[in-house]
């Protein structure tokens, strides 16, 4: 696991926008995982930002998104699939037949997640997979448990991810669904790249955790020591808090 870290929340997100960018151009039908929530909002606009800047073409791309939660889906308020329409799918032209996501709406949820999976098989698995991590080290939502499942699955949500997700449903943290659609861990750790970006002071402990802590199920993210291929992305905030 390598670690970098800047001195700004921008600047991080200008470096990585970037990168993707460069990865985007070199090889046009990348395959893409990607997060919602605060950390990648910065990274989407500045992706934005190129884009318009550059006509970046995503013609080619295809993304799959980590997570959803259960009874939600596309054109729902506080779905992920709307947050991620708004923040960065309709700005770019990634044609919607490419964009993977997971259905909190689908009748059958269990057969929800084989398809995802089988989806992401069939796109030839994910070139490059962004993630930020929760407070108590869950990655997707992958939450800390006595044992982790390894392919996409339906979750229950802890009650401090559901706090951190009342920011998307007006603060209430009552409307926040309890339970998720989730990429599992063996989904995640399959791409053939990882990003992990952590910004903000809230991530100091979770980011000590996964860079010195052991491996461990009580610590979902962990399981990216496991994984050759993985870069951890700070910002001073952060990175300040490193023993
Ligand atoms: C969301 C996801 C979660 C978040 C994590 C951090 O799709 O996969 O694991 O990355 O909860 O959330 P923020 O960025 O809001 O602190």
């Amino acid at each position: 696991m390598t670690c970098e870290s800047f001195p700004t929340e921008a600047e991080l997100a200008a470096a990585l926008g970037r990168r993707i960018i460069d990865a985007v151009r070199q090889r046009p039908r990348l395959v893409l995982g990607l997060p919602t929530g605060r950390t990648p909002l910065a990274l989407y606009q500045e992706l934005i930002r190129i884009t318009g800047d550059e006509r970046v073409d995503w013609s080619g791309v295809r993304t799959f998104n980590l997570d959803e939660f259960v009874h939600l889906g596309p054109g729902d308020r506080g779905s992920y699939r709307t947050f991620m329409e708004e923040r960065f799918f309709k700005h770019l032209n990634i044609p919607p037949a490419n964009i993977g996501f997971l259905d909190g709406r689908a009748p059958d949820l269990d057969a929800e997640c084989e398809r995802y999976e089988r989806a992401v098989t069939a796109a030839g698995g994910i070139d490059l997979m962004m993630l930020g991590i929760g407070v108590n080290g869950h990655i997707g939502f992958n939450e800390p448990s006595e044992s982790l499942v390894a392919r996409t699955h339906r979750v229950t949500l802890d009650e401090p991810t559901r706090a951190a997700n009342a920011l998307w449903f007006d603060g209430d943290v009552q409307r926040v669904p309890r339970e998720a659609l989730t990429m599992g861990m063996g989904t995640i750790l399959q791409a053939r790249e990882i990003v992990l970006i952590a910004s903000g002071e809230a991530k100091g402990e979770a980011v000590t955790a996964l860079l010195r802590g052991g491996v461990t199920t009580r610590f979902p993210a962990s399981f990216l020591q496991l994984h050759p291929r993985v870069q951890v992305m700070l910002d001073d905030l952060v990175a300040g808090q490193l023993p």
